[in-house]
C-alpha cells in the first residue's frame, strides 16, 4: 500500500485546491492511500536558528509525515504571481534535511491558470531534490462556490481523472 501525503496550499475556508485535495483522497485507487496534511497553518515562521533539537513540534510533524510518506502531491493557489507564503514557509521547514531528497512529488490544480506560481514550484520543488512527476492533474475550479466545487468534483469524469491521475503517480512511484 503506497501512502501519499497530499497539501493544499491555501488556508481560506472554502478553498478551492483544499477541496481538490480531500477529493482526492476520497478517490484513491486500491494500493495507494492519499492522507491530506491540515498543519500549514500552525507552522511557525522558518527560521534555520529553529533547525534539529529546536525544531518546533508543528515542523517535526510536517517533516515525519513527508519522511512517511511514499509520495506528496501539492495543490496550491498564486498569489502575484507566486507560491502563497504559507505553502513556501511549509517547504522551507524541509529544505535542509533528507525528507524531500528523492521524494517523489505531483502537482495537482483547481485553477487553469496560476502558471507563475506551477513554474515557480516546480522549480522550487527541484531545487529541494523532489523527483517531480511530469504529469498532474487539473481541474477547474477557480471562483466557484463550495456546493459547485463539489459537484465538479463528483461527475464521473472528474472522478475518473483523479483516479487516473493518482494510479500513474503511483506507478511512477512504484518504477523509481
Ligand atoms: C491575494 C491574492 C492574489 C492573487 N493573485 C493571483 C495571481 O497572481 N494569479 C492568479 O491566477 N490568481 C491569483 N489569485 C487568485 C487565486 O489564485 C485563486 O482564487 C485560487 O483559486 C484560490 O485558491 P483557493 O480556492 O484554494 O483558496 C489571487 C488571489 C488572492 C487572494
Amino acid at each position: 500500500m503506497l501512502t501519499i501525503l497530499a497539501i493544499s496550499g491555501s488556508l481560506r475556508a472554502a478553498s478551492t485546491n483544499s477541496a481538490l485535495v480531500e477529493a482526492l483522497a476520497r478517490n484513491a485507487p486500491s494500493g495507494c492511500r492519499v492522507t491530506v496534511y491540515d498543519g500549514l497553518g500552525r507552522l511557525p515562521i522558518f527560521n534555520p536558528d529553529d533547525e534539529d533539537e529546536r525544531t518546533p513540534r508543528a515542523a517535526s510533524e510536517l517533516i515525519d509525515a513527508v519522511t512517511r510518506a511514499d509520495g506528496v502531491i501539492i495543490s496550491c493557489p498564486e498569489y502575484a504571481h507566486g507560491v502563497p507564503g504559507g505553502l513556501k514557509n511549509a517547504l522551507d521547514w524541509l529544505v535542509s534535511r533528507d525528507a524531500a531528497v528523492a521524494k517523489p512529488a505531483m502537482l495537482a490544480h483547481a485553477s487553469p491558470r496560476s502558471l507563475y506560481a506551477r513554474a515557480a514550484l516546480a522549480e522550487i520543488m527541484r531545487t529541494m531534490s523532489f523527483a517531480l512527476y511530469d504529469g498532474g492533474l487539473e481541474i477547474a475550479l477557480l471562483g466557484k462556490k463550495p456546493p459547485e466545487v463539489e459537484a465538479i468534483l463528483a461527475e464521473p469524469v472528474n472522478v475518473l481523472a483523479m483516479r487516473d491521475a493518482l494510479a500513474a503517480f503511483a506507478e511512477f512511484i512504484r518504477t523509481r
